[in-house]
């Protein structure tokens, strides 16, 4: 397959809610997110053991059950998973003086994937989806190192809000 067809094959990426079939390909991608952030910062970022794709896996399972839960799935035609965002609608919360919000969690493409709108896609999915289900606002966290994240994310609208220190 040429480039040029390969980001047509991006372009034409279906998101959609995931569903337990998509979760081999889905725990794949969170295990190299996981891994991505131990890398930037060891201290601060948990290291993910050999086991880490099985238990994401598992965790993501019980997620797709609960109502507040949300993972959606990029598809390319030809029936490829090639990224997953995952968050939830959750309720008030004192701690981070926040009401009720859409929480985005994870959001992650495969490197061949990437740079063919599929970020964007998920994201506007998953804010469109939380909007539809009452969320006022879509909040999220990302690593300081991310340029990346955060450059789609303000593309996107989302503005800074906090700053997380570790000591
Ligand atoms: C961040 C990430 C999801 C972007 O996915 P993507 O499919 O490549 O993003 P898109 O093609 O939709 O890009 C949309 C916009 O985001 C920005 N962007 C995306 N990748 C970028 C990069 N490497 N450098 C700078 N800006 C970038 C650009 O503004 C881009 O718009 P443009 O193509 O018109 O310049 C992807 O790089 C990724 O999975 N990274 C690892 C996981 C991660 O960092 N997740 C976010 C935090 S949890």
């Amino acid at each position: 397959m040429t480039e040029g067809s390969e980001i047509g094959e991006m372009a034409s990426c279906v998101v959609r809610e995931a569903v337990e079939d998509d979760l081999d390909a889905v725990s794949v991608l969170a295990a190299r997110l996981v891994r991505m952030h131990h890398e930037w910062d060891r201290e601060r970022f948990l290291k993910a053991g050999p086991s880490v794709e099985a238990g994401y896996r598992r965790f993501l399972a019980g997620e797709l059950r609960q109502p507040s839960s949300l993972v959606l799935v990029a598809v390319t035609p030809s029936g490829r998973v090639v990224g997953y965002a995952f968050g939830r609608l959750e309720p008030r919360n004192w701690e981070m003086l926040m009401d009720d919000s859409g929480v985005l969690h994870d959001v992650f493409v495969d490197d061949s994937a990437r740079k063919g709108g599929v970020g964007a896609k998920l994201v506007l999915g998953f804010v469109e989806r939380m909007r539809a289900r009452g969320a006022q606002r879509v909040v999220l966290h990302t690593a300081a190192q991310n340029a990346a994240g955060q450059a789609l994310f303000k593309k996107l609208g989302f503005r800074v809000t906090m700053y997380e220190m570790t000591l």
